[in-house]
């Protein structure tokens, strides 16, 4: 296509986000405006320090993130609870009635603040079932622990080890595979019926792991599951691209303070939200497939969820724009996954 002949303008449905992190404190008061700003709806993690793990905890959260959302802003968080060995089956009820969505499965010790997650799937299966009787989805970070798997291999032996025998044995549960980054998990799920579905972020769209050695390493390129190789990488993009309504946007925006991130040891999670919608747009162009965003950012989501599409919209324009090199995050500062680079897309209205 010519340069003359490029959309600058690209109207949607008012999207969703079906994956994301937005902590506490002056850390979600930092945060949850941008997100708010762009999505009718986020679901929202519930790795917390301590975890969210009950209903009376997740209503509690849900004030706060309530708080945050800047005046005459329609946003609606989506809660979750973090399951554990111990989640009694009679909790489940009660998150229902006071409207959590999912809970979310952490393999203990997978990613960031998962210490309490589960360490072996059948010991949840009488809260499993619970939840299947009551329509809440099972959110799932595909990872086997292993230290003796490669890390790149994790979530391709997490498919066998955990994600078969558990559509086998719960078949009426809703499960997404969040945040999928192999082809192996995408054909999986393109493969695992009705019932299973996988959020992508922008970043494994738009990056493979070579992003993370680019002249030096590059802590902002660092989260979890790591970034794959280039095969994988495309095998996303032609999921997301394929039309097919079981893939959907969910960010898995993970703010750590840049100190945290350009440590040592560098915490896992690209900060995303600013940008999010400009970044898909962004992937979904180069693979000449604009025209699928809007399904996949606006309408799978809802349709996978059993909820209704937003009534609002968002308007992009092709407009040059630097995303900042930082923002403030309570005291610390916060950098963007490209701040300081030049985006070609921008959001420029939102009803
Ligand atoms: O990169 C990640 N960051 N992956 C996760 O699974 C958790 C997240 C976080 O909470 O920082
Ligand atoms: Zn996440």
């Amino acid at each position: 296509m010519s340069a003359s002949t490029l959309p600058t303008t690209l109207t949607l449905t008012r999207p969703d986000d079906w994956h994301l992190h937005v902590r506490d404190g002056a850390a979600l008061a930092a945060v949850l405006p941008a997100t708010a700003q762009q999505f009718g709806r986020a679901v929202i993690m519930p790795n917390l320090r301590p975890p969210i793990t009950t209903a009376a905890q997740a209503l509690a959260y849900r004030d706060r993130i309530l708080a945050c959302v800047p005046d005459g802003v329609d946003f609606t968080p989506l809660m979750t609870l973090y399951l554990t060995d111990n989640t009694p089956p009679d909790e489940i009820k009660r998150a229902k009635d006071a409207g959590v969505v999912a809970l979310k499965l952490y393999p203990a010790g997978a990613t960031t603040n998962s210490d309490a997650g589960v360490t072996d799937i059948r010991k949840t299966y009488a809260t499993l079932e619970a939840m299947q009787r009551e329509g809440l989805l099972l959110l799932v970070h595909g990872e086997v622990t292993d230290p003796a798997i490669d890390l790149f291999d994790r979530e391709a032996v997490f498919i066998d080890q955990v994600m078969q025998p558990l559509r086998r044995d719960m078949p009426e549960l809703k499960v997404v595979f969040e945040h999928i980054t192999t082809k192996e998990a995408a054909e999986y799920v393109a493969s695992a019926g009705a019932h299973t579905a996988a959020t992508l972020t922008a970043h494994h769209l738009l990056y493979n792991r070579n992003a993370l050695f680019q002249g030096g390493m590059r802590p902002h390129y660092y989260c979890l599951p790591v970034l794959k190789r280039e095969t994988h990488r495309l095998a996303l993009v032609a999921a997301a691209t394929s039309g097919s309504d079981r893939f959907f946007l969910g960010t898995d925006s993970a703010p750590h303070a840049s100190v945290m991130k350009e440590a040592s040891v560098c915490g896992a999670g690209c900060y995303t939200a600013l940008s999010a919608i400009e970044l898909y747009a962004e992937a979904f162009e180069a693979a000449g497939a604009l025209d699928k965003l809007e399904g996949f950012a606006s309408r799978h989501g809802p349709a996978f969820y059993g909820l209704p599409v937003n009534t609002g919209t968002v308007t992009l324009q092709r407009e040059p724009w630097v995303l900042p090199e930082s923002v403030a995050f309570g005291d610390a500062t916060l950098k963007p996954l490209r701040g300081g680079e030049t985006l070609n897309w921008r959001l420029t209205a939102a009803t």
